[in-house]
């Protein structure tokens, strides 16, 4: 079973994805510790529901050493892998060394379109109808120090519509798409069926 260790800074509905597949066993591992860029989100109160410890870890708190105390906790806690479940903080080359190719990010889009700096949230969905894709979807991929630029693990499309708002396709691509594939390649992940080749994820159950 492997320990997960989760960065949040919303609503945590991907959180709570996660959480809800290791409990029913899809995934064999344990969201062991939650660390919140912010105060008072609905992601620590789901932690708090599943008897999941959570806390707040920022740059308000400790300044340039944000990112030591991120890897101390984190590997104080021994965790296998670390989700970015809905974080809207750029993690430090430092950071993303410590754990290379543990670190797991969800991006509301189908990269490499609408991502990097600046594309988080509704913002994404904002940039998406205003170029009017058709498609549009999520992608989970390992973080690397390039923002958004990690080896993909797992994408899948979802449609846009015409009378779609951010809200509403924000909404479709986390319930098609988000949800599924956040625990699927974490599932892989537990079950050591990714490598990555030359920034390339290869899955050896295909
Ligand atoms: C999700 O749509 C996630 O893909 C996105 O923020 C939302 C968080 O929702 N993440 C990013 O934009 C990261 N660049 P949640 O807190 O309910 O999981």
């Amino acid at each position: 079973m492997i320990k997960i260790g989760a960065l949040v800074s919303g609503g945590g509905t991907n959180l709570q994805a996660i959480i809800d597949a290791c409990e029913s066993g899809y995934i064999d591992g344990k969201v062991v510790s939650v660390v919140s860029s912010k105060d008072g989100v609905y992601a620590l109160e789901r932690a708090k529901k599943h008897s999941i410890e959570g806390c707040v870890i920022n740059k308000k708190m400790y300044g340039d050493d944000t990112d030591d105390v991120l890897i101390k906790h984190f590997q104080d806690r021994e965790v296998d892998l670390i989700v970015l479940a809905g974080y809207m903080t750029i993690l430090s080359e430092k950071f993303v060394n410590a754990f290379k190719n543990r670190i797991m990010n969800i991006h509301p889009a189908l990269i490499p379109s609408f991502c990097g700096d600046g594309f988080y949230g509704l913002h994404v969905h904002e940039a998406a109808l205003k170029k009017g894709v058709k498609i549009s979807g999520a992608t989970v991929h390992f973080v690397s120090p390039i923002t958004d630029g990690g080896p993909i693990i797992l994408q899948k499309a979802v449609e846009v519509r015409d009378d779609d708002t951010p809200e509403t396709l924000q909404k479709r691509i986390m319930e098609e798409a988000e949800w599924k594939i956040f625990p699927e390649a974490i599932k892989l992940f537990a079950e050591n069926k990714l490598r990555v080749e030359n920034d390339i994820v290869r899955r050896s159950d295909k």
